[in-house]
């Protein structure tokens, strides 16, 4: 059976600034999707990260489908409501125009879809990170699918021996989509290459070179490319289908251990690593870190187990621990150097009016000298 899982998410309004949602308006999204979703999906899941609710369903419409993206930005403009009512703060922030027109890309919220032909078993981890943008999983999934030093099975099982094909995107590209494919392992480096700017180029697909199934998809929108201005981080969705032919889910969680360092925190400006925590999380310190929340479930004919929460067991109690160190650890140099991002990515404009007058200030010593002294 094709089975399409989608999952679109937006930050529609959180308690005490950017820290989570409230309780009725998470409600409010859950009974919207539950009564208007009826006639539309299989089976759906809602939950939440940071202040980010993600709707997952299963359905057999395809990716892409008008009504169902129809129903997630409707639920969305609900919970909006409700976050208008309650004095969230953002109140559907992350719906960046007016009104739905037959697709929900580009307009704000983040979307993870993928058409499957259901293995008899099919096991797979839904991904949400808040306070960071898609070039987040652009380390973890090259581990995961290309390097034996972590997904062993790379090397032990036949079924993954020739490897994956990533699809990756150039994200600072606006207009029509731009991406190339490249084949790991033959073209390592060149993945290498282009993953190591997160910011610009990001994985937006990968498949079995085996089996030639699509092994995972993630959400790749650039709000600011969107919007032009500030309006939050990107805060990623994905998708990855596991075991078999796919990497084993340990090896697909292992990368998260790193507590790799990605763009996010506060003001959506700073580089801070990322956090793996149990579902339905919130944010905190510096307005992060940045969150990662794992959600593994089975699906058969579309329906859904409950989830697991692949992060809450008590080994990541000490990931996290390594990760609050690491964030401390660069938080005490504040703005300087590598703790604050590049120009390009800071997400709000008072560094570039202030230099644009500091300009006008600067001086030519020696010009000056001869003005004074002539
Ligand atoms: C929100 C975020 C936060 C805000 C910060 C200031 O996604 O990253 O760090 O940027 O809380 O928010 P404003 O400017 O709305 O007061
Ligand atoms: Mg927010
Ligand atoms: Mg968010």
């Amino acid at each position: 059976m094709k089975t399409t899982l989608t999952i679109i998410k937006a930050d529609v309004g959180s308690i005490g600034g950017h820290i989570c949602p409230s309780a009725q308006l998470v409600n409010r999204i859950k009974e919207f999707v539950s009564n208007e979703g009826r006639r539309l999906v299989l089976d759906s899941y809602i939950g939440f990260t940071g202040d980010d609710i993600a709707i997952f369903v299963t359905h057999t419409r395809g990716v892409g489908d008008h009504d169902v993206h129809e129903m997630a930005w409707n639920a969305f403009v609900a919970g909006t409501a409700v976050a208008k009512e309650q004095g969230l703060y953002g109140a559907g922030q992350d719906l960046l125009k007016d009104a739905f027109s037959g697709n929900i890309r580009g307009l704000g919220p983040a979307v993870a879809e993928m058409e499957i032909d259901e293995r008899p078993n099919e096991p797979f981890l839904f991904f949400a990170a808040d306070k960071t943008d898609p070039g987040a999983f652009n380390l973890p999934l090259y581990l995961a699918f290309a390097d034996p030093m972590y997904c062993p099975g790379l090397i032990l099982s036949p079924k993954m021996g020739k490897g994956f094909r990533f699809v990756i995107m150039d994200v600072e590209h606006t207009g029509e989509d731009r991406v190339i494919e490249l084949n790991a392992p033959e073209n390592l480096y060149d993945i290498a290459t282009l993953l190591r700017d997160n910011e610009r180029f990001v994985v937006e697909a990968i498949y079995s070179r085996v089996t030639g199934e699509q092994a995972a998809v993630i959400s790749t929108s650039r709000l600011h490319n969107i919007a032009g201005t500030y309006t939050g981080k990107d805060d990623p969705v994905m998708l990855v289908r596991t075991q078999s032919s796919f990497p084993a889910t340990g090896e697909v969680l292992a990368p998260f251990g790193i507590g790799h360092f990605v763009a996010g925190g506060m003001r959506g400006s700073h580089t801070v690593p990322l956090m793996p925590v149990a579902l339905n999380c919130p944010t905190s310190y510096f307005d992060g870190p940045p969150l990662i929340t794992c959600a593994a479930f089975c699906v058969h004919n579309g329906k859904l187990t409950e989830p697991a929460d692949a992060f809450s067991h008590p080994f990541w109690n000490h990931v996290r621990d390594k990760v609050a160190r690491k964030t401390l650890e660069i938080r005490e140099q504040g703005f300087s150097g590598a703790a604050m991002l590049p120009m390009s990515e800071l997400e709000y404009t008072g560094v570039v009016e202030k230099l644009n007058v500091l300009e006008t200030q600067f001086y030519l010593r020696k010009e000056k000298l001869a003005a004074v002294s002539g």
